[in-house]
């Protein structure tokens, strides 16, 4: 297992590139197999998701061939209908599968993925969805069958407590363009991981109204041919380059960011005056150093709120911001793992249910810190990058399942960050 060192302090600055977005990626994986031609899908991010999801589409039967680092082809000529644990396991997002199975093969047998550190992630709101438009539904060993053979349109309505579901919208709209008749979808998620996947639906013959809103309507057609497309770049990524920049006091152009994905970070970064520069082609970012940057309170919400993927990088941020800032977390109410480790780097966080009360301070110090998830990491990077003194990651797969080669795109504006093997690991860190 990697680790990776951190010599805090380093300002940042250049131009950076942001690879595809994750979270599009995997459901137009998925959505491949609503064909039997092949689909060519380019700026594929290079992780270790992406990679799983090649496996599972593998073992289902698909001919899945990487054409080079960012392109891959897809061919499903005939799928099996089931996802197994040992592959389920490894990645919740491997739940997009539904759709796409109940869509074309009116029958899916999915793991049930198990518990995630972020917290309790319930798929209720799929199974009801699949329940309405005709499926019959049972779980049993671990497994969520589905028998669609009567599968047809509905009304159907996805908000839940935390708001609307994106996998769960994903899911049904995947099954209802290939549904006889009309499906209606109130309370549809409208992130743009979403709006990105309607579009190569549609460039697939598929019939959807609606994009970018919370109220889809699908006329349900036969077939859906092959196609090409391009993973739009991710906001998650972006934001996080963006905060990096924030956090260091630095002068970093990020490139390769939709504006439009973005816009409730950027109004926060202008409220906490940390000011930033859409250039002309709007597909560039210039953060400006912000060395009076003041408190400001954030809650994550569903798009086109502050995204919850951002929080733990914003909290980061928080600490170095003198005056009390406040993080309250809607969506994941326990997404906070990466708090006990910014502690030990000697940030004051109080926790109120599920916010986060921060009283900013001057100064982290480096320390050996634990990542626990995804987003969790990327915080304890940013926070390394403006520390005193050295610090130490462990775990970070956890980084590397939705990050391409941060560390690389870092260290290419200047930070002193390194991957290194686990044997590097000082004697008193070793696990
Ligand atoms: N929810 C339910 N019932 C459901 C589904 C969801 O109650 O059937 C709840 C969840 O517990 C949560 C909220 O609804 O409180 C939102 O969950 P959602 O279904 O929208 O999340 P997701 O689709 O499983 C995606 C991203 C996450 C991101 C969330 C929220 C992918 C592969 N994952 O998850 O990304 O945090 O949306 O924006 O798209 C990450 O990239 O680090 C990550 C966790």
């Amino acid at each position: 297992m990697d680790v990776i060192r951190i010599q805090g302090g380093q300002p940042l600055s250049g131009t950076v590139r942001v690879s595809g977005a994750k979270n599009a990626a995997l459901p137009i994986l998925a959505a491949t197999l609503l064909t039997d031609e092949a689909c060519t899908i380019e700026n594929v991010p290079d992780l270790s998701d992406v990679r799983f999801m090649a496996e599972i589409l593998r073992y289902m039967g698909a001919s899945v061939e990487q054409l080079d680092a960012h392109t891959w082809r897809i061919e499903a000529k005939s799928i099996d209908s089931t996802a197994p644990y040992e592959l389920v396991r490894k990645m919740r997002a491997s739940i997009c599968l539904l759709g796409p199975l109940v869509g074309r093969l009116r029958e899916a047998h999915i793991s049930l993925p198990g518990g995630c550190v972020i917290g309790p992630r319930p798929i209720d709101l799929h199974l009801k969805g699949v329940e309405q438009l005709g499926a019959k539904v049972e779980v049993s060993k671990g497994y969520v069958h589905v028998d669609a053979s009567g599968l047809k349109g509905n009304y159907l309505y996805l908000g839940g407590r935390q708001g609307s579901t994106v996998t769960g919208t994903a899911n049904m709209i995947m099954a209802a363009v290939l549904a006889p008749g009309i499906t209606r979808i109130e309370s549809a998620a409208c992130e743009p991981e979403i709006v990105d996947l309607c579009h190569m639906l549609e460039r697939m013959g598929a019939r959807i109204k609606g994009i970018g809103s919370h109220y889809l309507k699908i006329e349900g057609v036969d077939r859906l041919h092959g196609c090409k497309h391009s993973v739009p770049p991710d906001r998650i990524e972006a934001g996080t380059l963006m905060l990096a920049a924030v956090i260091t006091d630095s002068e970093v152009t990020v490139e390769g960011v939709v504006p439009g994905h973005i816009r409730a970070l950027l109004a926060k970064m202008e409220e906490a005056r940390m000011p930033c520069t859409i250039e002309p082609d709007q597909r560039r970012i210039t953060v400006h150093p912000a060395p009076d940057r003041k408190p400001v309170e954030v809650i994550t919400l569903p798009h086109p709120g502050f995204p919850t993927d951002l929080q733990a990088q914003m909290l980061a941020v928080m600490t170095l911001t003198p005056g009390l800032s406040i993080l309250t977390e809607r969506i994941y109410p326990n997404r906070f793992m990466h708090v006990p480790e910014l502690l030990r780097m000697g940030a004051q966080i109080a926790m109120e249910g599920p916010s986060a009360v921060v009283n900013g301070t001057n100064r982290l110090s480096g320390a050996p810190v634990m990542a626990s998830d995804l987003r969790a990491s990327a915080a304890l990077v940013l926070a390394g990058l403006a520390a005193e003194g050295e610090t130490w990651i462990q775990r970070i797969y956890h980084l590397d399942r939705g990050y391409e080669k941060l560390e690389e795109k870092l260290q290419s504006l200047g930070a002193q960050i390194e991957r290194l093997p686990d044997s590097a690991l000082p004697s008193d860190l070793l696990e």
